[in-house]
């Protein structure tokens, strides 16, 4: 199989039997998505987010305990409880590590390396892939802006430009708006070792999520998936992509609110980023665990556009191979003129 050439080296980097991983989803990738997507050939990412230590521990051990197969974790540096995840991971001979929401140390890095472990780390921007590279990453994940949750600041087709055409001291993997095999096949024909996906696995049976999330999600149009309001530079917004519901109303009034509070001085500059803060704590568990679609963060990237059917794990990964291989057929006729 074509795909399989184009997939050897990331498939061996990553121990999966394809280079494509779902990305770690906070609240959304527990044991059992993340067993699903192992058994189906890819690479599943358990979610550390803001878990309790203990209970992030114990998805580790029971996704073990529910197969054999390579798996990684995701742990998010600006998270309060960061520093118990990355003690535990320590211990807890893992074989892939994946450092998200800003950059991990140095001496983080090396600790995960020093246990065998693999680092992957996010790249939103070409100054950040050069920095992580010094600083020891083995791989890098291009994500673009059109992903679903944390975002940076540039689109896939400009990383790809400015990293993935450049880099070739370590592997790189894509993440942001591929939801279908023939995008994945060109994404490894332009060098990408695999891709991450996100939002087409929350559309799945094996997804514990919500249903009125997944509804969402059926019912979405790519418009639909906006990044985070901001207005002021006074009033930083960490921008996260969801689905517009009753939340981002709510979220931008706030803000012209607190602006015109910071203008007549009725409020100070540190209470009104307070305010900003806490508007969304806790909305990602209230959409995705407790169904909350109004004001929920209801967290998902463009691709939301381009999938509209709950399918079983292997389904998906069944028409991402399938698909990918047929792309590569096609590219290769159109190249050699042999029909
Ligand atoms: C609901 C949701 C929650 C997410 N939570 C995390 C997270 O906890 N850590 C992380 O590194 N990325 C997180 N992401 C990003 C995904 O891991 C993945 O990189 C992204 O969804 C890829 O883009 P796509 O959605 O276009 O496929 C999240 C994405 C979604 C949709």
């Amino acid at each position: 199989m074509y795909i399989e050439k184009l997939m050897k080296k990331g498939s061996a980097f990553l121990g999966s039997k394809y280079p494509i991983m779902c990305g770690a989803m906070t609240w959304v990738s527990d044991a059992k998505l993340v067993t699903a997507v192992g058994n189906a050939g890819g690479l599943g990412l358990l979610a550390g987010g803001n878990a309790p230590v203990d209970a992030f521990e114990a998805e580790i051990l029971k996704t073990r305990e529910m197969s054999d197969n390579p798996f990684g974790v995701n742990l998010i540096t600006v998270s309060p409880n960061y520093k118990n995840h990355l003690d535990m991971v320590l211990n807890m001979d893992v074989e892939t590590v994946v450092f998200a929401g800003s950059i991990p140390r140095a001496k983080e890095i090396a600790q995960v390396k020093k246990r065998g472990a693999k680092v992957l780390c996010f790249a939103a921007t070409e100054a950040l892939a050069y920095k992580l590279i010094s600083m020891g990453a083995d791989a890098l994940i291009l994500e673009g802006s059109e992903a679903g949750g944390h975002i940076g600041p540039v689109a896939l087709t400009v990383l790809l430009q400015q990293i993935l055409f450049k880099v070739d001291n370590v592997p790189i993997f894509v993440a942001g708006g591929i939801a279908t095999g023939r995008m994945m096949a060109h994404m490894l024909t332009m060098g990408a070792m695999g891709v991450q996906l996100g939002t087409r696995f929350v559309m799945s049976k094996e997804c514990t999520a919500h249903y009125k999330f997944k509804e969402q999600f059926i019912k979405a149009k790519a418009r639909d998936a906006i990044a985070t309001p901001a207005f002021d530079s006074r009033l930083p917004v960490i921008p996260v992509r969801a689905l517009r519901n009753e939340g981002h109303v709510k979220f931008g009034k706030l803000q012209l609110e607190l602006i015109e509070k910071l203008e007549s001085n009725e409020i100070n500059r540190n209470d009104a980023q307070y305010e900003v803060e806490r508007f969304w704590m806790g909305a990602l568990r209230n959409a995705v665990v407790d169904g909350d679609t109004d004001f929920g963060s209801l967290m998902a990237g463009q691709a939301v556009g381009l999938v509209d059917e709950i399918m079983s794990i292997q389904e998906i990964m069944d028409e991402l191979i399938t698909d990918g291989e047929q792309t590569l057929a096609d590219i290769k006729d159109q190249l050699c003129d042999c029909k």
